[in-house]
């Protein structure tokens, strides 16, 4: 098999967005083949009619190459909508849902892999609160609530299936921000490992990392606009996943010729192959 998902993720498109890599993108993904587009949220910067606008624009165009799997980041919340309160939370959610529909968290089956995403972009709630001030509306939580959706989506998938979870913070520390995106970030780690993902697709800390956790992949993307870290180029990624190896490599932006090339390439063998949820199912069908 050979299976390859492109991964993009903190377009932002508002001030920060730059038409030359969008347009990059719009033309060069079709070449690439991809079997699905993941967009890791923060499509984005205020979250207002304008930018949710022009990134619809670009989903459309891109469905054209494959199906185009999108989730909200912290910037696609109206986060000042109700914080705190337990009721009438989905207006936080109101313009992101009118332009993208009323699935926040969609799972894509296909005939390769199934793709599914959890939710941590909550505004401003209790679970993402931290000590730090200039936290506020910026980390995600992960809800168990959302763990357990993904873990049951990953126990129903065919062995032939690569189990694909998607979500907007990243999982890993920054190299350069040293910052992780969840709020309880080791209790997250864990629960994101025993959901059962062979390969997690990350974003927000605008600075591209890939490793391995558990023998899961983590591929965190950088980001597509001119906000990126440390003077780095803006990066997108490409997941490919063959018979017993993932390969995550980086397209990074060369702006001499205005154009995304391929870079630094990572390679992993697939130790998770066998679903290990699926496993637990077939065992205890086997002892009832
Ligand atoms: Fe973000």
């Amino acid at each position: 098999m050979s299976f390859s998902i492109i991964h993009l993720a903190d377009l932002h498109f508002g001030g920060v967005a730059d038409v030359a890599q969008i347009e990059a993108v719009e033309a060069l993904l079709p070449d690439l083949e991809p079997e699905a587009i993941v967009i890791a949220g923060d499509i984005t910067q205020r979250a207002r009619h304008g930018e949710f606008l022009r990134a619809r624009a670009l989903v459309r165009e891109l469905e054209r190459t494959a199906p185009v799997f999108i989730l909200p980041g912290n910037h696609d919340v109206q986060w000042w909508w109700r914080p705190f309160l337990p009721f009438g939370s989905g207006r936080k959610y109101e313009k992101y849902r009118q332009y993208f529909g009323p699935q926040l968290t969609p799972t894509f089956d296909l005939p390769d892999a199934v793709i599914t995403g959890v939710l941590t972009s909550h505004g401003v709630t209790w679970g993402s609160l931290t000590p730090r001030l200039r936290d506020i509306a910026i980390k995600g939580h992960l809800p168990k609530k959302e763990v357990l959706r993904a873990k049951a989506v990953f126990a129903h998938a065919r062995p032939d299936q690569v189990r694909i979870l998607v979500l907007h913070h990243n999982v890993l520390r920054g190299e350069l921000s040293q910052r992780m995106g969840l709020a309880r970030w080791k209790q997250a780690q864990r629960e994101i490992v025993d959901a059962g993902p062979e390969i997690v697709l990350c974003g927000h800390d605008h600075q591209e990392l890939t490793d391995d956790l558990h023998g899961v992949v983590i591929a965190c993307t950088g980001t597509l606009s001119t906000r990126t870290r440390g003077g780095r180029p803006p990066v997108f990624s490409r997941v490919v996943v063959e018979e017993d190896a993932i390969h995550v490599e980086y397209y990074r932006w060369a702006p001499e010729h205005r154009v995304f090339k391929r870079s630094d390439r990572f390679q992993f063998a697939r130790t998770l192959k066998r679903n290990p949820a699926r496993d637990v199912e077939e065992i205890s069908a086997q002892k009832s």
